[in-house]
C-alpha cells in the first residue's frame, strides 16, 4: 500500500490513519516528534512482545544503571535471557527479564518507566514551545519588515514628489530668462547665439517634461491619481498627438500615418491625460524604430467599443519581458548601452492612467517585427 508509513519507534508499516501503531502501541505522533529530536531512535521490536508501557521508553535498561538500580552485568544478564526467550518463540522486553530473573522490584521498574515516560512528554512540551515560540518571533520580524518596506516605499513616493516641486521653482527661472533672451529681450543675438539658446530651450523642455512626468508619477503611486471626466473627440486628440510628432519622425526617416474613420469617435475620459498616453506610446514608438521604418496611430471602432493602437516597425519586445516593460524606472536596455534616452517611467504611468480609466493596455510585438500597444475605451 503506497500510503503506509514506517513506525518512527519500531519501523515497522503503520497506516497512517492509525494514531498509534499496531505492532509496538507507541503513539505515532509522539514518537516522530521524539525521533526527529533524536530523543529515541527506530528499532525493530520482535513480534509478539506484550504491548506495555515500556515499549515507550528506549534504553530502558541504560537508564536503570544509570541511576544505580542495576548494574552492568546484571543488564547482560538479562538480555542474554531476553534472547533465549525469544528464541522460544516468547519475546519479552528487557524490564521483564529483569523482574523475572529478580534483579529489579516491580515497583522500581514501573517507576522508571513512568519517570522516563514523563520526562519524553516533558520533553516534548518544551519542543512544542519552542516551535510555537519560533514562529512567533519569526511572524513578528516578518511583520516590522513589512512595516519598513511600507514605510520606505511612502518615502520613496514623498521624496519624489518634494524633489519634483523643488525642481519646478528654478525651472520656472531659467524657462522665463530662455524665452526673454530667445526673443531678444535682453538685446539681439548672433546667430551662433541664437542657436544655443535653441539647443538650451530643447534641453529645458525635455527637463520640465521630465519633473511632470515624476509628479505624475508619485501622485500616482500615492493613489492620487484622479481623473477629469469629459466627452472628447478621439480622433482630433490623436491628429495633435500625430502633427506634435512630424518633425521627430521625420528627421528620424520614419514614416508617421494616421489610420482613422469617417465616423466621429467619441469617449468619455480625462482628455489631458489620455493625450499624454497616446504621446507616451507614439514617443516610444518613434523611440524604438530604426531608420525607414514606420509608425502609426489606429482608430477604429466596433459595437460600442473605441479602440485605439499605436503600432511600430521597430526592434520589438520579447514575450517573456512584457510584463516588465510597465514596471517604474525599467528599461530594457537600462543596464547594458543606454541607446535611447528616457527614464522608464513613461509606461508605468501608461498603465496607471489607462487602468484609473477601468480598461487596459494590451501589448503584441514580435522581435525584429514591431510592436502594435492598444486600448480601449467604450464609445459615447
Ligand atoms: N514600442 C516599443 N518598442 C520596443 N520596446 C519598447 C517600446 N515601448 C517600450 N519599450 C521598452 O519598454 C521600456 C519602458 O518604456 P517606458 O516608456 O516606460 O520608458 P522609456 O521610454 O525608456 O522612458 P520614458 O518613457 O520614461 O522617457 C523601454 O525602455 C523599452 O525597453
Ligand atoms: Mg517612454
Amino acid at each position: 500500500m503506497g500510503s503506509e508509513i514506517s513506525c518512527p519507534r519500531c519501523g515497522r508499516k503503520v497506516h497512517p490513519k492509525n494514531r498509534y501503531c499496531e505492532h509496538c502501541g507507541v503513539d505515532i505522533a509522539v514518537a516522530a516528534v521524539l525521533a526527529e529530536q533524536d530523543v529515541i531512535t527506530p528499532e525493530i521490536i520482535p513480534t509478539g512482545v506484550p504491548i506495555a508501557p515500556e515499549v515507550l521508553v528506549p534504553r530502558i535498561g541504560d537508564t536503570m544503571i544509570e541511576q544505580g538500580l542495576i548494574r552492568p552485568e546484571d543488564l547482560q544478564r538479562a538480555l542474554a535471557y531476553q534472547k533465549d526467550h525469544s528464541s522460544t518463540g516468547k519475546p519479552i522486553l528487557v524490564g521483564q527479564a529483569l523482574l523475572e530473573l529478580g534483579l529489579i522490584s516491580r515497583e522500581d521498574l514501573d517507576q522508571v518507566i513512568t519517570t522516563r515516560i514523563l520526562n519524553l512528554h516533558q520533553a516534548l512540551n518544551n519542543a512544542n514551545q519552542r516551535l510555537t515560540q519560533r514562529v512567533e518571533e519569526r511572524t513578528a520580524e516578518l511583520q516590522k519588515a513589512l512595516e519598513r518596506l511600507t514605510e520606505l516605499n511612502k518615502l520613496k513616493s514623498n521624496f519624489i514628489a518634494n524633489i519634483s516641486h523643488e525642481l519646478r521653482t528654478p525651472l520656472t527661472h531659467i524657462k522665463g530668462y530662455l524665452d526673454i533672451l530667445a526673443d531678444s529681450g535682453l538685446g539681439p543675438l548672433t546667430s551662433a547665439q541664437a542657436e544655443a539658446m535653441e539647443v538650451m530651450k530643447r534641453a529645458e523642455e525635455r527637463l520640465e517634461r521630465l519633473i511632470e512626468d515624476l509628479i505624475q508619477f508619485s501622485l500616482a503611486s500615492r493613489g492620487e491619481l484622479s481623473l477629469d471626466l469629459q466627452e472628447v473627440e478621439l480622433k482630433s486628440m490623436i491628429r495633435i498627438a500625430i502633427d506634435r510628432s512630424r518633425h521627430k519622425a521625420s528627421s528620424q526617416e520614419i514614416a508617421l500615418a494616421a489610420n482613422l474613420p469617417e465616423a466621429s469617435l467619441s469617449v468619455k475620459v480625462d482628455e489631458e491625460k489620455i493625450a499624454w498616453v497616446i504621446m507616451q506610446l507614439l514617443d516610444n514608438a518613434l523611440k524604438f524604430t530604426p531608420k525607414g521604418g514606420k509608425v502609426a496611430v489606429q482608430a477604429t471602432s466596433e459595437d460600442g467599443i473605441v479602440t485605439v493602437a499605436v503600432m511600430d516597425s521597430g526592434i520589438g519586445i520579447p514575450k517573456e519581458q512584457i510584463a516588465e516593460i510597465f514596471e517604474p524606472f525599467h528599461q530594457l536596455d537600462g543596464n547594458t548601452t543606454r541607446r535611447y534616452s528616457g527614464t522608464g517611467l513613461g509606461l508605468a504611468m501608461v498603465r496607471r492612467i489607462i487602468e484609473a480609466h477601468g480598461t487596459q493596455i494590451v501589448v503584441r510585438s514580435v522581435v525584429g517585427r514591431g510592436s502594435r500597444f492598444e486600448f480601449s475605451l467604450p464609445a459615447i
